[in-house]
């Protein structure tokens, strides 16, 4: 497996594999929670960091471009490992990160370069916001947000599930009814990148749809312009539980 090694958060160290296993909530308690708008992140029982520095994105090397697309594939099991920061870095970068400094371009393609799709990563650790021109993460949320973020029970426990929000403030420019088609594509074009470098590193992924739009917008403290698209599971496959 390339670039994936073991590294533990010190919030999580103290629970074994299985106990953090059992800390999932199923899905028909998410479901019945959320109908009386109690479905609710996680409280942090350490202190979160305010910003996290990325290393600067590896560009070179990985699987070659066709390879990847024979190995893309949507996985759902998920080791509760964190992901060391290079594969953080690497696969925001993937999914939203600038790759002509000169013209502040992006790996993924947006409408009129709007540049409107905004990647959150809800980390055990606390929600963050990608912020592509520093390669940052900056925290929004001192909260474990990861089980709101879907129905599905594995994106409890896997260690990061990415949020593409729109902004519709930055496509004042787009007509009013082709803006969410517009930014739903875009944030499709990103999770595909990050398909992409998973099936090259060796991760697990997949995109998702199924979540409580209200109750996750309400846990990042979203303002009325941002609109949720797309959620994304990432982790280290159980399949290869490390040798
Ligand atoms: C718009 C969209 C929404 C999706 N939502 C979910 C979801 O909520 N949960 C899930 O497990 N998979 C979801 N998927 C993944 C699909 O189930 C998956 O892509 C499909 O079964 C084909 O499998 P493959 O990706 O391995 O080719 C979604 C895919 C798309 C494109």
């Amino acid at each position: 497996m390339v670039g994936v090694t073991k590294i533990k958060y010190s919030g999580n160290s103290r629970r074994t594999m299985a106990q953090q296993e059992d800390r999932r909530m199923n899905t028909l308690t998410k479901m019945a929670l959320g109908l009386i708008g109690q479905l609710k992140p996680t409280p942090l029982e350490f202190d979160s960091s305010k910003s996290i520095r990325l290393p600067a994105p590896i560009m070179v090397g990985g699987m070659p471009l066709m390879q990847a697309l024979a190995a893309r594939q949507s996985q759902r099991e998920f080791q509760v490992a964190v992901l060391p920061h290079q594969s953080l870095s690497d696969l925001l970068w993937a999914a939203g990160g600038v790759n002509r400094a000169e013209l502040g371009g992006r790996t993924a393609p947006s409408a009129m370069n709007a540049q409107e799709v905004e990647v959150y990563a809800a980390l055990a650790t606390g929600l963050y916001r990608y912020e592509p021109t520093a390669h940052v993460l900056h925290l929004v949320a001192a909260a474990d947000v990861r089980r709101v973020t879907g129905y599905q029970d594995f994106v409890d426990t896997a260690p990061l599930d990415l949020v593409y929000v729109a902004d519709h403030g930055r496509m004042k420019m787009i007509p009013a009814s082709h803006r969410e088609s517009y930014a739903s594509i875009a944030a499709g074009a990103m999770a595909q990148n990050v398909y992409l470098y998973c099936a090259s590193a060796g991760l697990a992924t997949v995109m998702r749809a199924w979540f409580d739009r209200a109750a996750l917008g309400q846990s990042m403290g979203l303002d009325a312009d941002q609109q949720i698209l797309l959620t994304q599971t990432v982790g280290i496959p159980k399949a290869s539980a490390c040798a």
